[in-house]
């Protein structure tokens, strides 16, 4: 996510005059740093904070709350409504799917919000990760292995990339991934639309329906832009090979 902060997130966030963020799986607080460069933000933090010791990192910042704990945990009871929420926690189809009909479900995004999520491309757009796969219920978790994932390539290697995360055994498949997870909920619920930018593993961007949001299309426009010029690169990179 944190990728996208400079280029992509803090523009939007300006030019809707966004205040309140909810930011889902936060880390060690890259990408909350850079958010809260924007002067006019406040960020409320879910994440288990495994990898920082968040609280320690913002004490006494009054811009930042943190909830330590899961996001299907924090969710059904967080306080408030936000402008905006940035997804990327754990990385599977149970968890990303629920984030969003709670939120949905819980009005917990208000009129003319937006959702960011991370990785909605290659590897976790069609392939579950788990960070402790027995939080998920048995019935909707794949198989799984700690081992890698190779481009273009379903079944895992130990030797290709993230090996030190549980990865579902194969790519693709109903109830498998981000991507899966987001087109699930948005043909359910009949009332988001989405789009999403391919770099940096994928962001993409969900919205409530509304005619005629200008900054919302002229975003729309620039993602076309910039995944077919990303296109355009890969194509040319490949022919001089
Ligand atoms: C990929 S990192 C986030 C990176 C961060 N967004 C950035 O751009 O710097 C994922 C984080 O999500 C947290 N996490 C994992 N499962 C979660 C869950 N169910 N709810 C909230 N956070 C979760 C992990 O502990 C980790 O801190």
């Amino acid at each position: 996510m944190k990728f996208f902060a400079d280029s992509t997130i803090k523009p939007y966030l300006a030019a809707k005059g966004y205040s309140e963020i909810c930011e889902i799986g936060a880390s060690l607080g890259e990408n909350t740093d850079k958010i809260l460069e924007l002067g006019s933000v406040s960020v409320t933090i879910v994440d288990p904070c495994v990898d920082a010791h968040l609280p320690r990192k913002y004490e006494g910042n009054p811009r930042v709350k943190i909830h330590k704990g899961l996001s299907l945990e924090v969710l059904p009871v967080l306080p408030g409504a936000f402008d905006c929420f940035l997804i990327d926690g754990d990385h599977n189809w149970y968890t990303v799917y629920n984030e969003l009909r709670l939120i949905r479900e819980r009005g917990l995004l208000k009129p003319g919000g937006v959702i960011f999520l991370h990785d909605v491309g290659w590897p976790y757009g069609r392939r579950d990760m788990y960070y402790e796969p027995e939080r998920v219920p048995p019935a909707h978790r794949q198989p799984y292995a700690r081992k890698g994932i190779v481009p273009g390539r379903s079944m895992l290697d130990a030797a290709g990339a993230n090996a030190q995360h549980d990865n579902a055994l194969t790519e693709g498949g109903p109830r498998n991934g981000v991507l899966t997870a987001i087109e699930d909920f948005v043909r359910e619920s009949g009332d988001y639309v989405f789009f999403r930018l391919n770099q940096e593993f994928g962001l993409g961007v969900l919205a409530k329906k509304r005619p005629g949001d200008r900054v919302f299309s002229r975003f729309r426009r620039r993602a076309r832009l910039l995944n077919w010029t990303g296109a355009l690169r890969r194509f040319v990179r490949g022919a001089q090979r």
